[in-house]
């Protein structure tokens, strides 16, 4: 056989046989065992027993017995081999299979090439067919030019029942199979994809796996073709031997580079959130073919970079409860953040509206238990006691599911903070809700209806607003986040005229004019001591990885940054003070010659030091 004895015991052993067999069979527990009637025969009363820690099943009616293998092959008829993948896939085993296995890597092999070849058939139509023209108008009104149309190898599916099978002449197995084409019922070949602008899903390395399509808009006044039947907007390729959807991700291809240079990915819904990122400058979006986040991706994507931005259509995020994330977190040691859309808009939409909105939005995403716990804050009614203490135990019961317990003791803090409770009820109450999961369910299920509810109203004028990073305020930010939490790294290197954005500056400077944090949040101001809150509960990613040292990386960004600006200043006040142009443009020479020298290793600490220095004079002298 072609898979390890060791990957077939551990997929026995992983595979949960009571759960597997209750998708087909109802179970019920009977001391140690669980019995029910017999999936194999037909039967009035159970003899059908499952023995759960063995991994058996056996019937006493018919006396059929097994295991989970056995099981899958006889009830989805599947052979051996076949059967062990599935429950590999599901129990999330991965089998070494047997490389001089040819036949399999041979039929692979055509499968990538009749999508390569489809691809690149549907994307020549787009370019230049005559019918592509309806579909040439609909993608340049959604901002794509020809540039994206050839980045992200879009094409067009013609009007037609057969228009590839026709051109591409390869068997009608090898169409089917690679869920390009299938066998109608009057046994004629035709095209899976008919009338539908094409995105190329690829695999890492960029070779076309499967197809996602999407339906033109119809036209004003125009009715649905009615020889067909009502259709989706998006059609997707089935799921093929090269293509398997709980694992791959769209634009991973073109993305990884980026990704890994920032560190950072940022997960979508569609494809064309994807593409709409890309647009407005941040080359590093994935998403999903139509299903889930699985761990599976969870997993691939925490090998590119740890920090990992949810940036899904508005509401969708904190509901389509990831419930997984925070084990997800530790066992992949990756960091989920969540971006906070504008009520009733996807990625897609902002970049081409309000681009802005969307970087802001993807470099400000919170922690995905902040995020959480500000949905139920933000925006409920704080005014009276009751009202409060309400909308702290919905929160409570946001922060009950995190497993660490100084993780939800930091949240406790700061709820009792936001809500003017005392902390020590909070914390009591949370330990009921942890114990109680049923009260916690109902809570959620509450909070669900009342921030539907709270969609339709306008937001009250009090009630805290999101902020609106500046995307430069981004590196300060995090600076502030590991001085607040690792002063020890950051030292005497910072300064308060690094930091572009005022109350980020003065935060900072209440930090290094205090003893301790606590002395830091209340000498501050109102808005600085909220932002100082906040990053307390925020603990940074501060690992040195082979990537490089995330504490050194955010210095050199919040330096880079701030001399940009103070740059910007230099050159303005070079237009309007003609007499010193030579001195402020050679001033101007050698800061730019000091950011190069800032990412040389052998240079980096001496041009850090020369620039905090010019950064500092630079501030003193603006008004
Ligand atoms: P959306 O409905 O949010 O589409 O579905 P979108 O990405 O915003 O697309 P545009 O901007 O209207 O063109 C998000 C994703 O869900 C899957 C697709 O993968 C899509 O990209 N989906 C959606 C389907 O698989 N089938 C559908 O009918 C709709
Ligand atoms: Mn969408």
């Amino acid at each position: 056989m072609a898979f390890s004895p060791e990957d077939i015991a551990e997929v026995r052993s992983r595979t949960d046989l009571v759960a597997l067999i209750s998708e087909k069979a109802s179970l019920r527990r009977v001391g140690r065992r669980w019995t029910g009637l017999c999936p194999f025969h037909q039967e009035k009363s159970p003899s059908f027993s499952v023995n759960s820690e063995e991994g058996f099943y056996h019937c006493f009616g018919c006396g059929v017995s097994g295991d989970a293998i056995s099981f899958i092959r006889a009830i989805d008829h599947l052979d051996f081999a076949d059967a062990v993948r599935f429950l590999a896939q599901r129990c999330g085993v991965t089998l070494t299979e047997d490389p001089t296995q040819a036949g399999q890597s041979q039929r692979r092999a055509g499968l990538y090439g009749a999508v390569e070849e489809a691809v690149e058939f549907y994307h020549q139509r787009l370019l230049s067919a005559p019918d592509a023209g309806r579909a040439r108008d609909y993608l340049r009104s959604r901002g794509y030019d020809g540039d994206v149309v050839r980045q992200f190898r879009l094409g067009w599916a013609p009007d037609e029942w057969d228009a590839l099978s026709v051109a591409l002449k390869l068997p009608a197995k090898v169409m089917e199979e690679a869920g390009l084409g299938f066998t109608n019922r009057a046994g004629r070949q035709q095209d899976f994809f008919r009338s539908r602008v094409t995105f190329p899903i690829c695999d890492p390395s960029g070779k076309p796996i499967a197809i996602g399509a999407r339906i033109l808009p119809l036209r004003d006044g125009e009715a649905p073709d009615p020889r067909r039947g009502p259709e989706p907007k998006y059609k997707n390729s089935t799921e093929t031997p090269i293509y398997v959807k709980n694992r791959t991700l769209y634009a991973l291809n073109w993305a990884k580079a980026d990704i890994v240079r920032a560190d950072e990915v940022v997960v979508c819904e569609g494809y064309t959130d994807v593409i709409g990122c890309f647009q407005a400058g941040i080359p590093r979006a994935v998403a999903t073919c139509g299903t889930a986040l699985t761990e599976e991706h969870f997993k691939t994507l925490s090998n590119f970079a740890k920090r990992i931005v949810l940036a899904f259509d508005a509401d969708a995020a904190g509901q389509n409860a990831i419930t997984r994330v925070y084990e997800w977190e530790k066992t992949h040691s990756a960091e989920v953040v969540v971006a906070a859309m504008p009520a009733g808009s996807d990625p897609g939409q902002l970049a081409r509206e309000d681009p802005e909105t969307l970087v802001a939005a993807i470099a400000s995403a919170r922690p995905f238990l902040a995020f959480r716990v500000d949905r139920v804050l933000v925006g409920a009614d704080l005014s009276a006691p009751e009202r409060r203490a309400a909308a702290a135990e919905r929160a409570l019961a946001v922060v009950a599911e995190h497993p660490s317990d100084l993780a939800r003791d930091q949240y406790v803090m700061s709820i009792a903070d936001r809500c003017g409770l005392d902390a020590d009820n909070l914390r009591r109450r949370l330990e009921q809700l942890r114990r109680d999961p049923e009260a916690r369910a109902k809570l959620l299920q509450d909070r669900k209806t009342q921030s539907r509810r709270e969609q339709n109203e306008p937001e009250p004028s009090n009630a805290p607003r999101p902020a609106r990073l500046d995307p430069r305020s981004r590196p300060g930010l995090e600076a502030l986040r590991i001085a607040v939490h690792f002063p020890e790294r950051v030292g005497t290197r910072l300064e308060p005229s690094l930091f572009i954005d005022p109350v980020q500056r003065s935060a900072f400077q209440a930090l290094l004019s205090a003893e301790s944090l606590q002395a830091a949040v209340d000498g501050a101001g109102d808005a600085e001591a909220q932002l100082l809150r906040q990053l307390i509960v925020d603990e940074p990613m501060v690992e040195v990885t082979e990537v490089g040292d995330p504490v050194e990386a955010c210095i050199v960004q919040l330096v880079r940054t701030a001399a940009l600006r103070s740059l910007d200043g230099l050159l303005a006040r070079a237009r309007t003070e003609p007499e010193k142009f030579a001195e402020l443009s050679e001033q101007a020479a050698s800061t730019r010659r000091l950011l190069e020298e800032l990412v040389e290793p052998a240079t980096s600490v001496a041009a850090e030091v020369a620039l905090v220095q010019w950064i500092s004079e630079q501030e003193g002298a603006l008004p």
